[in-house]
C-alpha cells in the first residue's frame, strides 16, 4: 500500500515574493481556482499582515475554494495571527502557518535572543492560532542549519501546544540530500510526540537541490512538500511542484503517491508563467519548452525506433505538446526521413541520401532547420528529379 504525500503549494506567497512576479487579487484568485483544480491539498494564499492588498486575496481565495485547505502565514506575532485569522475566515478549511528563527544565527542577530526564550514565543504563537483553528503549521525558519537536538526541543514543545503540522525548510538551501533525510529522521526518532503531527519539506534551490532535498525528507519521514509551480520562490526559488509530483509518479517503487492531475502540469506551468511574466527555461524538467524534444541523431533515431529509448514519460501524460524532432546540424537521415514524411513526402533510401546532403549544409549555416527549409529542399530535390 502506497502512501498519501500531500503538496503544500506556496506559489502564491512564497513563489510571489519574486521580485516582478507581484499579483493583484484578480490574477491570485484566478490562480488559485487553478491550482484546485490541480489537486493541491493545501494552499498557502499570502501573508495577510503584510498589505491590504494580501489580506484581500486571502480572504477571497478563502471564500472561493471548496476543497482545498487555504493557509496564511504569519510570524510568531499575535496581530499577524489574528489578522490572518480573519482573512482566513470564510474558508470550508483553513490554516494558519506561524513559526520563528530557530537557527543559532537568526537567534542572535534577528532576534538578539536566547534558545529558551525563542521556545517561549513558539508555543505562545501555536497557543494563540489554535484559539481560531485546529490546522496550525509551525515554521521553524532555518531549520536546515538548526542544531537537530535544539530542533527536536522546539518541534516536541509546539507540538504539545497543538502544532499538527511541522515544516522544517531549509531555508538558505544549504543542505545535502543525505543530511536533510537525516534531519527528518533525527526529528521522527527523538521527537516523543511527533505522530501527533505531520512533518513536512520546504527546501529552497540555492544550490540546485531543493527537489531531490525534498524527495529526500520524503524518504526521512516527511508527509508533506510545499513546492511551487516552475520552483518560483525566493532568491533561486523553491522546489518545483512539478518535479516532485512526477518524481514520486514515476518512482512507485518509494511507495507514494499525491492528489495532482499530472496532465494540467504544462497547462498551470504556462499560465502562472504568462501571468507572472517569469519565462520557464527551455531546459527545465518537465515544462521547459525542450523537456520533450529530441535534436540529436542518435537520439532520434533510438526514439522514432522506440520511444523509451529516451523518453521516461509520455508527453501526453503531463499534458506537454507532442515530442518534438527538432532538425540541427546534429540530426540524422531518421529524423530528416520523419519529418518530410510528416510533410507528406515519401521518400527511399538513395533519395534521402541525396536529401541528406542538401540538409547538412543547410543545417551548417542555420541554429535550427525549420519546414520552410525543408519545403525548398524537397522542391528543388524533386525538380532534379524530374529533369533527370
Ligand atoms: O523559507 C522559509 O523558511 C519560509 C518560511 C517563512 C516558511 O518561506
Ligand atoms: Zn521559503
Amino acid at each position: 500500500m502506497s502512501e498519501k504525500v500531500y503538496i503544500f503549494d506556496t506559489t502564491l506567497r512564497d513563489g510571489e515574493q519574486v521580485p516582478g512576479c507581484k499579483l493583484n487579487t484578480k490574477e491570485k484568485l484566478a490562480l488559485a481556482v487553478r491550482l484546485e483544480e490541480l489537486g493541491v491539498d493545501i494552499l498557502e494564499a499570502g501573508f495577510p499582515v503584510s498589505s491590504p492588498g494580501d489580506f484581500d486575496s486571502v480572504h477571497q481565495i478563502a471564500k472561493t475554494l471548496k476543497n482545498t485547505v487555504v493557509c496564511g502565514l504569519t510570524r510568531a506575532v499575535q496581530k499577524d495571527i489574528e489578522v490572518a485569522a480573519q482573512a482566513l475566515k470564510p474558508a470550508a478549511r483553513f490554516r494558519i502557518h506561524t513559526g520563528i528563527g530557530t537557527s543559532d544565527l537568526h537567534i542572535k542577530y534577528k532576534f538578539n535572543s536566547t534558545r529558551e526564550a525563542i521556545i517561549e514565543r513558539a508555543v505562545q504563537a501555536v497557543k494563540m492560532a489554535r484559539n481560531f483553528t485546529d490546522d496550525v503549521e509551525f515554521y521553524a525558519e532555518d531549520a536546515g542549519r538548526t542544531d537537530n537536538a535544539y530542533l527536536a526541543q522546539v518541534i516536541e514543545a509546539v507540538v504539545k501546544a497543538g502544532a499538527t503540522t511541522l515544516n522544517i525548510p531549509d531555508t538558505t538551501g544549504y543542505c545535502l540530500p543525505h543530511q536533510y533525510q537525516e534531519k527528518m529522521a533525527f526529528l521522527w526518532n527523538n521527537v516523543p510526540n511527533i505522530d501527533k503531527a505531520i512533518l513536512s519539506c520546504h527546501c529552497h534551490n540555492d544550490l540546485g537541490m531543493a527537489t531531490a532535498n525534498s524527495i529526500a525528507g520524503v524518504l526521512g519521514g516527511a508527509r508533506q512538500i510545499e513546492c511551487t509551480i516552475n520552483g518560483l520562490g525566493e532568491r533561486a526559488g523553491n522546489t518545483a511542484l512539478e518535479e516532485v509530483v512526477m518524481i514520486l509518479n514515476q518512482h512507485k517503487d518509494l511507495g507514494f503517491y499525491t492528489n495532482i492531475n499530472p496532465k494540467l502540469l504544462n497547462p498551470i506551468s504556462r499560465e502562472v508563467s504568462d501571468i507572472m511574466r517569469m519565462a520557464v527555461q527551455p531546459n527545465k524538467a518537465i515544462v521547459g519548452s525542450n523537456a520533450f524534444s529530441h535534436s540529436s541523431g542518435i537520439h532520434q533515431d533510438g526514439f522514432l525506433k522506440e520511444a523509451q529509448t529516451y523518453e521516461i514519460m509520455n508527453p501526453a501524460e503531463v499534458g506537454a505538446e507532442d515530442t518534438k524532432i527538432v532538425l540541427t546540424a546534429r540530426s540524422g537521415r531518421s529524423a530528416l526521413a520523419h519529418r518530410l514524411h510528416k510533410l507528406g513526402f515519401e521518400y527511399n533510401r538513395n533519395d534521402i541520401d541525396a536529401l541528406y546532403a542538401l540538409f547538412v549544409e543547410v543545417a551548417d549555416k542555420k541554429k535550427e532547420v525549420v519546414e520552410s527549409d525543408l519545403q525548398a529542399m524537397a522542391k528543388a530535390y524533386n525538380s532534379t528529379m524530374v529533369s533527370q
